[in-house]
């Protein structure tokens, strides 16, 4: 076989596989990378949250379970934290995180992706990760799970203009693979500072790795959906209010769900009517 044949075979095995778009000039060794990185979860995992730092509550946490460590062997983490805990505006937040470097999403993305809505809602939605059309647009969900929450919300009453989003990493992985957890452990110094500044009275995680990052537990999404808990930082005044929520994009999926999703708006609308 010539090398442009040999090439050529290679590409459509990559498209075969799922592979859809081309991150990088070079090529990257992600055998060795993936050595690192077992090796540096592995020390991160068995490490405590330090003292001082947000420390949650989980008034009615169904099982109990270990709150994971917060990551300060990754490189760049403490940077974070520090660069978080200096802003007092959600504007100053904004421009540290466009400023950061430590997360390699960054060098994948195409944009920046920090929030949409309203700074001032009572209701706080924090995602997963951007998607392609977030990447493109540098805002959260404005693909097909975006307008699907757009839909639920205003079943509700609510929109853009009564809620805020966000996400737990604010870079798009590459070809929408979840993000790891060093990469949400790079993002959370600022999500954490985010939800301080916005300190909204209801604070919904979309999915799983939302949930479980701002929550601290290892259950998924189907046990902790529907019930209320509650979540704290140092920098906040008093627990804010959650609820964990199926993310849209499995309720695309699993149409099914949404009558878990309805009772759980329901009990969103509750909690905000009785103020
Ligand atoms: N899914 C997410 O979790 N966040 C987005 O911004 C878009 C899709």
């Amino acid at each position: 076989m010539t090398d442009v044949q040999n090439a050529r075979e290679a590409l459509v095995w990559q498209l075969e596989a799922g592979i859809d778009e081309c991150i990088g000039e070079a090529p990257v060794n992600r055998l060795a990378e993936a050595d690192a990185g077992a090796a540096a979860e592995t020390d991160v995992a068995s490490e405590s949250r330090p003292a001082g730092r947000a420390a949650r509550r989980i008034e009615s946490r169904p099982e109990e379970v270990p709150a994971p460590a917060v990551q300060t062997e990754v490189p760049g983490v403490q940077s974070a934290w520090d660069l978080a805990a200096a802003c007092s505006s959600v504007e100053e937040l904004e421009a540290a995180v466009r400023g950061f470097e430590e997360c390699a999403l960054k060098k994948t993305a195409t944009n920046t992706v920090f929030s949409d809505g309203n700074p001032t809602a009572k209701v706080m939605f924090v995602g997963e990760a951007p998607g392609a059309d977030e990447d493109r647009q540098g805002k959260p969900f404005v693909g097909p799970s975006g307008k699907l929450l757009d839909k639920m919300a205003a079943s509700i009453g609510l929109d853009r203009t009564s809620f805020y989003i966000t996400n737990i990493v604010f870079w798009r992985p590459p070809g929408n693979r979840n993000p790891t957890t060093n990469e949400i452990a790079l993002c959370l110094p600022f999500v954490e500072r985010h939800i301080e500044l916005i300190d909204p009275d209801i604070l919904i995680p979309l999915g799983g790795p939302a949930a479980k990052t701002l929550l601290g537990v290892q259950l998924g999404i189907t046990r902790l959906r529907g019930k209320w808990q509650t979540y704290q930082s140092k920098n906040l005044a008093a627990p804010i209010d959650v609820m964990p929520f199926l993310h849209p994009a499995y309720l695309l999926r699993s149409p099914a769900a949404k009558k878990d999703a309805w009772h759980d708006l329901l009990a969103i609308k509750d909690k905000l009517k009785a103020g």
